[in-house]
């Protein structure tokens, strides 16, 4: 979301580059087959397609929680390959958010932000405190960071859930349906906290069925089917004058 008036943004160098990579988890079936793209930094990539399509295998591909079978990820300039080192550093630049929130049950709110501060960023208790209660100000959870995850909401516990993801100062944030399996009432809730980022400036990747807010928030949109990209595109042309008759019928059956 920082297109300007002089073009410049085309300069910038992506943050995610992924040329041509497929996926399989048996033989024959590519659940992703020759996919490429591109993350401009502060920019929002939102992925739609129907159930199935491999969207949640692509994202948990960018963070290498999946491997690869051909082609080849760049996230800020690190190779995701087989290398052990860059793995973790990727790892720790991309966060994620699911559409379950995993939060652990034993331990309270502020306990589940500290954790990977602590783990992995080595921080100290006190150190990690600090910036845990300043991210759950921010998702609008503060009151509740010394409760457990069972005395939350569902949108409540989401919350809390980018607030853990944004703890280790990701570069890029993916989520993965992060409102599907919300009650409706608690859906706007978290999506706020999306296009807050999203203002902030913070390159995502987002998978959603919210078209609104897709529209709203993203600068391109990816359509995915069957493992390929049957198309991409700015926001505005790719919901006014979609090129592919597949992502017309798809934008129909679901707008
Ligand atoms: N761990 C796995 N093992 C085998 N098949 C899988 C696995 N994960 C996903 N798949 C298959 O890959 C395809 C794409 O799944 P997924 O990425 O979850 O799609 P989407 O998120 O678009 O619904 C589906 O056919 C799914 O059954
Ligand atoms: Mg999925």
């Amino acid at each position: 979301m920082n297109e300007n008036a002089s073009g410049l943004k085309s300069q910038v160098q992506p943050i995610v580059v992924v040329d041509s990579i497929s996926k399989s988890f048996t033989h024959n079936v590519k659940v992703l087959d020759n996919v490429s793209t591109r993350v401009t930094k502060g920019d929002v990539l939102v992925i739609i397609g129907p159930s199935g399509s491999g969207k949640s295998t692509f994202l948990r591909c960018l963070n290498g929680l999946e491997d690869i079978d051909q082609g080849t990820i760049l996230i800020d300039g690190i190779p995701l390959d087989d290398h052990e080192k860059n793995r973790l550093k990727i790892r720790r630049e991309v966060g994620m958010v699911f559409q379950s929130f995993h939060l652990f049950p034993h331990m309270t709110v502020l306990e589940n932000v500290n954790l990977a501060q602590k783990l992995v960023r080595k921080k100290s208790k006190i150190e990690a405190t600090q910036l845990s209660k300043d991210l759950l100000q921010k998702v609008g959870v503060d009151d509740k960071a010394a409760v457990y995850p069972n005395e939350l909401s569902g949108g409540q516990q989401q919350r809390v859930a980018i607030a853990r993801a944004l703890a280790l100062m990701p570069k890029i944030m993916l989520f993965d349906e992060a409102t599907s399996a919300l009650d409706p009432e608690m859906i706007g809730e978290v999506l706020d906290v999306i296009r807050d980022l999203a203002n902030d400036g913070m390159t995502m990747v987002v998978v959603t069925h919210e078209m609104g807010f897709a529209r709203e928030v993203s600068d391109r949109v990816l359509f995915m089917e069957h493992g390929c990209v049957i198309e991409e595109a700015p926001t505005e042309r790719f919901f006014q004058q979609p090129a592919q008759e597949r992502t017309r019928a798809f934008l129909r059956k679901i707008l």
